[in-house]
């Protein structure tokens, strides 16, 4: 399998807190990878280190190599289109206050596309693509703050998918949302992998286990095993995964 995003020897501090310890992890292409591990471990660190979401906080120091398909993200790639290619879904639905439609136009607009029919299609495809498209079709100027949780995060979603991303990171995409919402949003992530690298933190193993090709286990900043989702659920190497997988911390 050929891997769409690597990273080498990455440590990350935020001052003086070393949050992220030598994490070395390949994401396979057209996969699910699922980062799971206690709260504080480092999950959504590095998910954001994928797209240069650290950036703008003042003190995090990003060592090591990050690439997308081999290119250096941190070197000289211009980090709106990494933004562009690498999306993110978070975990609190947050639509912005504007209709439907001009949810999902919204990224287009600021690639410079204007047009009424590509942005209709556009928004069509983005909203057909998130599982949505049936709910909302007949009310695509009403505001997308009068939908339900479950809704806006798959509008979230079709937002992600306008402007045509390569690698679709989720941060506990489901955690806010009932277990009618979150199966939908487990159905739709095991939908787009077969054209999305999908990355997706979550704090439910049992998610984990049903939607992910990997597992990656994180325990405070460190990678503790990573492998194919069956085995290291079936049989875990280190101690740690297995106590954790088992319930008896996190
Ligand atoms: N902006 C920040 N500044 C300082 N420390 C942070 C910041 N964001 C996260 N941390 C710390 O980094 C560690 C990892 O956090 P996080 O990546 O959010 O963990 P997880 O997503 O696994 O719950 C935690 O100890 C957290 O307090
Ligand atoms: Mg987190």
């Amino acid at each position: 399998m050929n891997d769409k995003m690597t990273i080498k020897d990455m440590n990350l501090h935020y001052s003086e807190f070393h949050a992220l310890k030598d994490v070395n992890l390949n994401i396979g292409a057209r996969e699910i990878t699922a980062f799971i591990g206690p709260s504080g471990c480092g999950k959504s660190t590095l998910l954001k280190s994928l797209n240069r979401m650290n950036d703008l906080i003042p003190g995090c120091k990003i060592d090591g190599d990050i690439r997308l398909d081999g290119e250096d993200i941190y070197g000289d790639m211009d980090v709106n289109l990494l933004r562009k290619r690498v999306g993110m879904v978070f975990q609190k639905p947050n639509p912005f206050p504007m209709s439907i439609y001009d949810n999902i136009a919204y990224g287009p607009r600021t690639h410079g596309i204007h047009s009424k029919a590509k942005l209709d299609e556009i928004v069509e495809t983005s909203l057909r693509n998130a599982a949505i498209w049936d709910e909302v079709k007949d009310r695509l100027k009403k505001s997308a703050l009068g939908m339900s949780g479950g809704q806006q995060q798959r509008l979230c979603i079709a937002r992600a998918l306008a402007v045509k991303p390569e690698v679709l990171l989720m941060d506990e995409p489901t955690s806010a949302l009932d277990p009618i919402s979150t199966s939908k949003i487990e159905d739709l992530a095991v939908e787009l992998k077969k054209s999305y690298t999908i990355i997706m933190v979550t704090h439910n193993m049992q998610q984990a286990a049903r939607i992910s090709d990997k597992t990656a286990f994180f325990l405070l900043g460190q990678v503790i095993e990573y492998n194919d989702t069956e085995t290291l659920f079936s049989l875990p190497k280190d101690k740690r995964t297995e106590d954790y997988i088992t319930g008896r911390f996190g």
